[in-house]
């Protein structure tokens, strides 16, 4: 597969907020293309897909474990945090996977496990076996099952306790995740040393952040719920103040599953800063409850109630990643209704959640995986896209756990999906074969070959999104309209002036979207841009000019969206020269 004229390798450029504008896509090394036939994915099959990544638009590729590990839990079980899994290549490969990136001007993030281990990790082996030895409070060791009975189970379809027995030690052991997976103990100044350590080896190999998995879990205590204790902020923000002093530029992202106003400890305050950003969690879920509801309501509400970050901090919004859709975030009532909307067979249902993939979730449905991707990418925060959703690929209920959708990346309609080339029955997970997302035809090569495509419209979105900072660096102020269908907030980011341009460089843009399932009109309050005229960011044609009143008068089909520029009628006249007044080379 060709991508046009050999690309320009320029180089990483310097842009000390590019955690706050890229768009990152996750992608599993052993999911997304296999170079030497053994049917697993590896990092040279990565590294050949670069140029791919790059056409779509892709800033940061976000890669989650590759270390070595028994893969109980997807690699999540990290045995050796130094060396990375033999099937993947070698540290020399990984190497070249970060240079190839940078040539093209992409960065790396990638996992750092650290709440736990796999219960392979040589630390938890010399941990059972010699509780004198330097290893044997590198665990949560106790003698009873009885210690933290109020705290939550997390992966509740498979573990009924936070404690396993290990008939080595004769003691339990805890773990908030699996029972192969015990929980380092956080007191330990040995496991806090090793912890910064590890986070050092990677730094100094290249990589530009690091996803803190599992990250409220670290300590644990009596009085509280093992999440979020003051001394687990006490350690990130140790940790931050080591890579701010010998790794400036490096970002590090939370996973913590919380509600907005416990995440928002994972920034840290502009003093004492934690993590520079931190998954939005509870805007995901309200989502595709919109989509189905036709209501904005939830939505809307998440979005209005925005909380104070500290400066240069970002959330990290996604639609879908490896994990089931977690429906943590949302009360009883709104889960049961989700589950019976989007995983009417039990089988779809995992913990607290739901494991299938976009395009699958939304019916293979173009207008609403279009509106759920528009919503992502213009929210306040940096998109995250997951592998194989921009082509709509399925899932397959079938296989266990979360590999229902982890299965191979979509190349084209040969062997294996030309993922690989090894025998079908060699693969560790089968390619989807099912009616509707067949690789026959759900395809990245198909999809190429369609500018109608999903892969082509994405494509488009990035580039436009691109085109305009204010996606990634302004604010989002949310709009009232007088329908309850219709969701609408306003972009707004005032650039510094720069060489190219001087003067007002502010850009105000107005996203629009309908859930409606039919054709609806709304009017939209917009006071602050009376009489102001708005373009269409696509293709630049000229709309209904906003009312004297303030107010403007939108026409939406079914599940549709506008992004639209505002322009003061006196500072531009034209739609195109209105569009392109900020360009992102000479946005700082
Ligand atoms: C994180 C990962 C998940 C994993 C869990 C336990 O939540 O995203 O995939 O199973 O940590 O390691
Ligand atoms: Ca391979």
């Amino acid at each position: 597969m060709s991508f046009g004229a050999p690309m320009m390798l320029p180089g990483l450029q310097r842009d000390e907020h590019w955690y706050q504008r890229g768009v990152y896509y996750e992608v599993l090394v052993g999911s997304y293309a296999d170079s030497n036939g053994d049917g697993i994915g590896d990092f040279q099959g990565l590294i050949s897909k670069l140029d791919y990544l790059q056409w779509l638009g892709v800033d940061v590729i976000w890669v989650p474990p590759f270390f070595e590990s028994p893969l109980r839990d997807g690699g999540y079980d990290v045995a050796d945090y130094r060396k990375v899994l033999p099937d993947y290549g070698t540290i020399d490969d990984f190497r070249e996977l970060v240079t190839q990136a940078h040539a093209r001007n992409m960065r790396v993030l990638i996992d750092i496990v650290i709440n736990h281990t796999s219960d392979q990790h040589e630390w938890f082996q010399a941990s059972r076996e010699d509780p004198e030895g330097p290893y044997g409070d590198f665990y949560v060791w106790s003698d009873t099952d009885e210690k933290y009975q109020d705290y939550r189970i997390i992966f509740v379809d498979t573990e009924e306790s936070n404690w396993t027995f290990d008939p080595i030690r004769r003691q339990f052991f805890f773990h908030r995740f699996f029972s192969h997976q015990p929980d380092l103990n956080f007191e330990s100044p040995a496991v806090q040393r090793e912890v910064f350590d590890i986070v050092r080896f990677w730094l100094d190999l290249g990589v530009d952040g690091c996803r803190l998995d599992a990250i409220p879990y670290l300590f644990e205590s009596e009085e509280g719920t093992g999440e979020s204790e003051p001394e687990t902020h006490e350690f990130i923000q140790r940790l931050r103040a080591m890579v701010d002093d010998e790794y400036p530029g490096r970002v590090l992202l939370a996973e913590a599953n919380q509600w907005p106003h416990e995440v928002v400890d994972y920034f840290g305050t502009d003093e004492e800063p934690e993590c520079h950003m931190a998954f939005d969690f509870p805007t995901m879920p309200r989502i595709f409850y919109a989509l189905r509801s036709q209501l904005k309501g939830e939505l809307e509400e998440i979005l209005r109630d925005q909380l104070d970050i500290p400066k240069g901090a970002a959330w990290g919004v996604f639609l879908r990643n490896h994990d089931e859709l977690t429906l943590e975030m949302v009360d009883e009532d709104y889960r049961q209704t989700m589950y019976g909307w989007y995983a009417y067979d039990p089988r779809m249902r995992i913990n607290v959640g739901i494991r299938r993939r976009l395009a699958p979730l939304l019916e293979n449905s173009l207008d609403e995986i279009k509106l759920a991707n528009a919503i992502l990418l213009s929210l306040k925060g940096s998109p995250i896209l997951y592998y194989g959703d921009e082509i709509g690929m399925g899932d397959n209920i079938w296989l266990d756990d979360r590999d229902a959708s982890r299965t191979p990346m979509q190349w084209s309609p040969d062997r294996n999906a030309g993922f690989s080339t090894a025998d079908p029955g060699k693969l560790k997970l089968p390619v989807v074969q099912s009616l509707v997302y067949n690789y026959g035809h759900v395809n990245v090569e198909a999809q190429m070959a369609q500018s109608g495509s999903l892969l082509h419209w994405m494509r488009g979105m990035l580039q436009l999104r691109r085109q305009h900072p204010v996606f990634g660096m302004g604010s989002l102020e949310v709009v009232e309209t007088n329908h309850e269908s219709v969701l609408a907030y306003v972009r707004d980011y005032r650039g510094q002036p720069s060489k190219r341009h001087s003067g007002d460089r502010r850009e105000r843009i107005l996203c629009a979207f309908s859930f409606a399932d039919t054709p609806t009109s709304a009017t939209i309050s917009l006071p602050l841009d009376a009489g102001s005229r708005l373009f269409d960011l696509h293709g630049g044609q000229e709309f209904p000019r906003i009312g004297e009143d303030g107010e403007v008068t939108l026409t939406f089909g079914a599940k549709q969206f506008y992004w639209l520029y505002i322009a003061d009628p006196e500072f531009v006249d034209t739609a195109t020269s209105a569009i392109s007044i900020i360009r992102p080379d000479d946005a700082s």
